[in-house]
C-alpha cells in the first residue's frame, strides 16, 4: 500500500472512531434510590463499574442498560467515568485511588465482581465488590442510602491480599462526576472568631481544592463541606444543588476538577498530604464517610435534608430538647473563687437557665491553671480556688435546680504541667527539634494507645468521681505543627495524621459505649472541629468564640447551611462585645441567640432592671415556643445577610406545619421609612396562622400583631416589619388556627 492510500485509510478510520458511539451495552445496572433521588452505576461490557447518574429520582434500569458512551479523541477505549477511578486505567484526572503495589508497580485497574444490598425501612446499604485485574487487591464501594432524608453516604474498604505491603497514596472516600454547562461551588472558610464564612465561586478548568493540613481543629480555616449548584449560582428555593460533607476530623481534601471535557470530577476524602498508609498483607483500610444530598429545589432543601439526617444519624441526641446554658468563660475567665461561681448560679437559676458550665481554670495545683500558660493536663481540682472541691459546686448547682457542666481539653498539655514532666514521650514531636507551642500548649499523641487510655480516663474518672456532672465541654485549642510520634515506627510516621483521628474516635467510642446519652459539647477554639465525624459523638457545638450577635448572624447562617441548628450553641454575651468591642441592644443579642441553642456567656448579675425583666421573659419564650421549633422544625431562610438590603431573616416551621417562629434582623442602618417586606416560606398553603410578636420590648414591630393571615398571603404578599435602625430585630410566633 502506498503512503497516500495509507493516510486516506487512517483518516477514514479516525473519522469513524471520533464520530462513533460505543455499541456495547451495560451488563448490569445498579440503582440506589431514596425518596426523591437516584444514584446509578452500571457495569460495562469490559467489567468496569461506571458512574451513570446522581440526581432527581429516575427509575429507568432499561435505559441505563442501553446507555452508550461516545469515545473521546485519541482514547482507544470507551471513555467513561468510573465509579471509583484509580490511577492506571487511562484516568487522566484526579484519582480516587493511587497506590504502590507490593511489587512496586503503580497501576490499579478495578473490575466489578459482585454487588449486594441490604435494606430496612430507613435505609439501604449497597456494597459493590471491585478487584484489581492483576493483583489480589480489592475495594468495596459502600453506599448507604437514607430514604426519607434523601441522603446517601459513601465510603470504601480497601483490602490488600498481595504478598507484601501496599502503600496507599491517595485513598478517597467517594468520587462524583457531574455534567452541566457551569458549576458554582459554595464553600466555607474563616479563622478563629470568624468561622464558616460563605464564599461562592464559579469553577473553571483546573482543580479547586478545599482542604486541611492541620490535623486537629480541622475546620478552623476551611470546613469539610460544600454546596454545588449546576448552571447558575445557588438559589434558596430552586435549581439543582448538591450538598456534601466529609465525616472526618483529620486532614481532608475535597477536590473539584473541571476536566478537558467540561465534566466536574469531585474527589473527596482524607488528604493524601504526607499521609501514605502502609497496608500490610491481609489488612484493610476503611475510608471516612462522605455524606451527599441532592435537591432540585435549591440549597434550602439541601440544608433541610442534611439537618434531618444530622439530627437523626449525624449527632448524639439531635432530636432532644437542649438545656439553656450559662457558661462561665466570658463572665469569669480564669479569675474566680467559689463565691464567683455560686453567685453566677444564683442568678442563672433565677433567670430560668438550666445548666451551669464551669469553663477553663478549675484545675492544676503544682502548676495552677490561672491563665493559659500552665496546668493543662493536670486534671485535679485547684484547691486554692475551690477548697471544697467540685462536689461542693455540683451540690450547689443542684440545690438551685441547675445541672452542672465542666470544661476539659484532654488532648492537650502545657509544657508547664506535671503531665509534661511525667510523660514527655506522649507529646506529638519531631525528633530532635525544639517543640513549637500554640497558646502555650502542645498536643498529645493520640496514635499511642496509652494516650488514648489517658484521655478516656480524664473523662471517665471525672464522671465516676463526680457523678453529678451532667455536661462536658470538650475543647481543643491547637493544631498539629510538627508531625511526629515516638509511638509510631520510623516507617509509619506518615500514619500520624490518620492514626491521631482514629485514636480520637477510639476514645469517643469508649466514652459513648459507657455514656451513650451524656451531653458533650464539641468545642475547639470555637467551631474549629465542626464536621460530621466529630459531631456524631457530640450533642452540640460551640459555633464560634465570637459572641457578637452581628458576627453570629453570618457565622450561624454559614454553619446551618450544613449542620443542624439544634446543636448551634449560641450565647448572649455582654456589650461591648469582648471579641469585636461592638455595642448592641440586649434584645438583638437575645433574638440572635434564640435562632440556635440559647445560652449565656456573661456575668449574669450585670443584667439588671428592665434588661433583667426582658431577659427572663425571653428565656420563658424560648422554652415555651421557640425551642421545640429550633429542635425539630424545618429551617427556611428568607433573607440572607450576604444579600443586598442589610437584612437577615429566617423561620423554623414545625413538621406538621402547625406552628412556626419568624426572626428578622436589621443588620445595617436604613434610611428613615425603609422597612423590609418578608415573604414567609414553608407554611401549609391551606392554613391560616395567627401571628404574635414575642421579645417585644415595649414596642410592636408589626401592624398585624395578633391578627390572623392566610398562609398564601404570608408567603406571597409577605409582612412589612417596622425595623430599620441597625441592630433592630423582631421575633414572631405563628400558630395555625382552625
Ligand atoms: C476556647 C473556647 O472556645 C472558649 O469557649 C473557652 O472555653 C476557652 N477555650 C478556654 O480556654
Amino acid at each position: 500500500m502506498n503512503n497516500y492510500i495509507k493516510i486516506i485509510l487512517f483518516s477514514l478510520l479516525q473519522i469513524v472512531l471520533l464520530g462513533s458511539t460505543s455499541l456495547a451495552q451495560n451488563s448490569e445496572v445498579i440503582e440506589i434510590n431514596t425518596k426523591s433521588t437516584s444514584l446509578v452505576y452500571a457495569v460495562d461490557q469490559s467489567g468496569r463499574l461506571i458512574f451513570q447518574y446522581y440526581g432527581k429520582k429516575v427509575e429507568a434500569t432499561e435505559n441505563f442498560k442501553q446507555q452508550h458512551t461516545y469515545s473521546k479523541p485519541d482514547t482507544d477505549r470507551d471513555f467513561s467515568y468510573e465509579a471509583y477511578p484509580t490511577f492506571g486505567l487511562g484516568n487522566v484526572n484526579e484519582p480516587a485511588l493511587a497506590v504502590i503495589h507490593a511489587d512496586g508497580s503503580l497501576n490499579t485497574e478495578l473490575a466489578f465482581e459482585t454487588v449486594e444490598t441490604k435494606s430496612n425501612d430507613d435505609f439501604s446499604e449497597t456494597v459493590i465488590h471491585l478487584k484489581d485485574r492483576v493483583f489480589d487487591f480489592s475495594v468495596e464501594l459502600h453506599t448507604k442510602a437514607y430514604f426519607n432524608e434523601d441522603v446517601i453516604i459513601q465510603w470504601t474498604v480497601i483490602k490488600n491480599n498481595e504478598n507484601g505491603t501496599v502503600k496507599l497514596n491517595n485513598f478517597a472516600s467517594s468520587f462524583l462526576p457531574l455534567k452541566a454547562e457551569s458549576y458554582y461551588l459554595t464553600h466555607f472558610y474563616g479563622a478563629w472568631a470568624g468561622e464558616m464564612s460563605v464564599a461562592e465561586e464559579k469553577l473553571e478548568n483546573g482543580i479547586k481544592a478545599i482542604e486541611c493540613k492541620k490535623g486537629v481543629r480541622t475546620t478552623q480555616t476551611e470546613n469539610a463541606s460544600f454546596i454545588l449548584s449546576l448552571n447558575h449560582p445557588s438559589q434558596e428555593n430552586s435549581g439543582d444543588c448538591y450538598g456534601g460533607a466529609l465525616a472526618w476530623s483529620g486532614n481532608y481534601r475535597l477536590a473539584f476538577q473541571v476536566d478537558e471535557w467540561r465534566t466536574l470530577n469531585v474527589v473527596t476524602g482524607i488528604n493524601p498530604f504526607l499521609s501514605a498508609w502502609n497496608l500490610k498483607s491481609g489488612e484493610s483500610f476503611t475510608t471516612p464517610e462522605m455524606i451527599y444530598t441532592f435537591s432540585n429545589a435549591g440549597r434550602g432543601q439541601v440544608s433541610r435534608n442534611l439537618h434531618d439526617w444530622g439530627r437523626e444519624y449525624g449527632m448524639t441526641g439531635g432530636k432532644e430538647i437542649h438545656d439553656i446554658v450559662l457558661n462561665s468563660w466570658e463572665g469569669a475567665y480564669f479569675t474566680f473563687d467559689e463565691n464567683t461561681l455560686t453567685g453566677m448560679m444564683d442568678d442563672a437559676a433565677e433567670m430560668g437557665i438550666e445548666t451551669f458550665v464551669l469553663d477553663d481554670g478549675w484545675f492544676g495545683n503544682k502548676y495552677p491553671r490561672n491563665n493559659d500558660d500552665a496546668g493543662l493536663g493536670d486534671w485535679q481540682t485547684n484547691t486554692k480556688k475551690l477548697p471544697r472541691g467540685l462536689d461542693y459546686l455540683i451540690d450547689y448547682a443542684h440545690s438551685k435546680g441547675l445541672k452542672f457542666g465542666l470544661w476539659i481539653e484532654p488532648e492537650m498539655v502545657n509544657p508547664e504541667s506535671e503531665l509534661a514532666e511525667n510523660h514527655p514521650e506522649w507529646i506529638v514531636q519531631s525528633n530532635g527539634r525544639e517543640k513549637i507551642t500554640w497558646r502555650n500548649q502542645l498536643l498529645l499523641d493520640l496514635s499511642n494507645p496509652k494516650v488514648q487510655d489517658f484521655v478516656f480516663n480524664v473523662f471517665d474518672s471525672l464522671l465516676t468521681t463526680h457523678p453529678g456532672i451532667e455536661y462536658v465541654k470538650w475543647d481543643a485549642n491547637r493544631h498539629v505543627e510538627q508531625a511526629g510520634s515516638t509511638y509510631l515506627s520510623d516507617a509509619e510516621q506518615t500514619h500520624l495524621w490518620v492514626a491521631y483521628t482514629e485514636g480520637l474516635y477510639a476514645v469517643y467510642d469508649r466514652i459513648r459505649a459507657k455514656y451513650p446519652d451524656f451531653v458533650i459539647q464539641d468545642c475547639a477554639s470555637g467551631g474549629g472541629r465542626l464536621d460530621y465525624g466529630a459531631l456524631k459523638y457530640h450533642n452540640e457545638y460551640w459555633t464560634s468564640d465570637n459572641t457578637d450577635p452581628l458576627s453570629r448572624i453570618f457565622i450561624q447562617y454559614g454553619t446551618t447551611l450544613i449542620y443542624p441548628p439544634v446543636g448551634a450553641a449560641s450565647h448572649v454575651s455582654t456589650s461591648p462585645n469582648h471579641q469585636t468591642q461592638r455595642m448592641t441592644p440586649l434584645k438583638f443579642r437575645f433574638d440572635v441567640a434564640m435562632t440556635g441553642r440559647l445560652g449565656m456567656e456573661l456575668q449574669p448579675k450585670d443584667i439588671q432592671g428592665d434588661d433583667r425583666i426582658f431577659a427572663e421573659e425571653a428565656i420563658k419564650n424560648y422554652k415555651q415556643f421557640v425551642r421545640p421549633l429550633v429542635t425539630t422544625g424545618d429551617l427556611y431562610r428568607l433573607k440572607s445577610p450576604y444579600d443586598e438590603g442589610g437584612w437577615a431573616s429566617q423561620m423554623y416551621v414545625s413538621k406538621e406545619k402547625e406552628s412556626a417562629v419568624l426572626y428578622a434582623f436589621s443588620i445595617e442602618p436604613h434610611l428613615r421609612g425603609i422597612y423590609p417586606t418578608i415573604k414567609l416560606n414553608g407554611l401549609d398553603a391551606n392554613k391560616t396562622y395567627q401571628i404574635t410578636e414575642i421579645n417585644k420590648n415595649d414596642k410592636s414591630r408589626f401592624w398585624g400583631n395578633g391578627h390572623t393571615f392566610s398562609a398564601e398571603y404570608l408567603m406571597n404578599v409577605g409582612v412589612e416589619l417596622k425595623i430599620a435602625d441597625q441592630y433592630d430585630s423582631a421575633v414572631f410566633m405563628l400558630k395555625a388556627v382552625e
